[in-house]
């Protein structure tokens, strides 16, 4: 399935430029990168004056620097990596980069000093946002939001650029997908879809009880219309009594 979806994107040209960045100074970092994209991630402050480093990925070794010097970088073709501000940018990122990465600082002992892991998990971007509208009998509306590809996507809504509230939702939460709002609810309804590594939104204009406007609309005309009627009856009630009587 990820595999189909990551192909798909990969078709779309959809991940092509993502980039993102990620602290991994501390221990049990977690970094997201987007399938495709790239990642840059701040492995240390400043290498220069550690006497030797490595960076490995679940047991095997990626890169070896000893003395400011690259020793070695097993990805070399699509990363690089900065000694001398600790920087590791890795290029065409594939689901198989998902993994726990562990760096190992040794002092100019030969000890071990330092040992940290890192967690990187690679994301298909969201793409395709769709959004579709259905009324329903009280003047209400369903609206439902839909998205490809991005994994473990996030939703998000707002109206007229607002958090919608309790008032103009009738069930649904803010980060469900599907929503349905209140009557008399009308604005610029945008639904957003975020995962890690992207964000993708869809707005609609809409308008929950235009029906129900009209009716109130023609009502309140019909109402004018009967009290300019009225008022001859109420200046002269003789002659309503008489054309009732009539
Ligand atoms: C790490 O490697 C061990 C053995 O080499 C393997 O059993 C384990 O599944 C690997 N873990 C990951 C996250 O790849
Ligand atoms: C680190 O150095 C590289 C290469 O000069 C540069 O592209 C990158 O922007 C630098 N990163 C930081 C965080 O300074
Ligand atoms: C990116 O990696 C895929 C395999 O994961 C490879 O087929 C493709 O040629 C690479 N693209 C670039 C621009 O290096």
């Amino acid at each position: 399935m990820k595999a189909v979806v990551g192909l798909l994107v990969m078709l779309l040209g959809v991940s092509h430029g993502v980039e993102s960045h990620c602290d991994g100074r501390q221990d049990g970092a977690h970094c997201y990168g987007a399938l495709g994209g790239t990642v840059v991630i701040q492995l240390m402050d400043r290498a220069s004056e550690i006497q030797r480093y490595q960076w490995q990925k679940n047991k095997t070794l990626i890169i070896l620097v000893k003395k400011n010097k690259i020793v070695s970088n097993l990805m070399e073709k699509r990363s690089v990596f900065t000694p001398s501000n600790g920087t590791f940018r890795i290029n065409n990122l594939s689901w198989s980069d998902g993994a726990e990465y562990n760096l190992r600082i040794i002092g100019s002992d030969g000890k071990e000093s330092k040992y940290r892991t890192l967690q990187l998990t690679i994301q298909a971007p969201v793409s395709s946002v769709r959004l579709a509208s259905e009324c329903l009998s009280q003047g209400e509306m369903r609206v439902s939001c839909s998205s490809e590809g991005g994994d473990s996507p996030q939703y998000s809504w707002t109206l007229d650029g607002h958090t919608l509230t309790d008032d103009q939702l009738l069930s649904g939460s803010k980060e469900t997908n599907i929503i349905t709002l209140n009557q008399d609810v009308s604005g610029l309804l945008v639904c957003s879809v975020r995962n890690h590594i992207s964000s993708v939104s869809k707005e609609e204009k809409i308008s929950t009880c235009a029906g129900i406007v009209i009716y109130f609309t023609w009502k309140k005309k019909y109402k004018k219309a009967e009290t300019s009627t009225v008022p001859p009856t109420m200046v002269h009630p003789e002659d309503s009594f008489a054309m009732v009587e009539l």
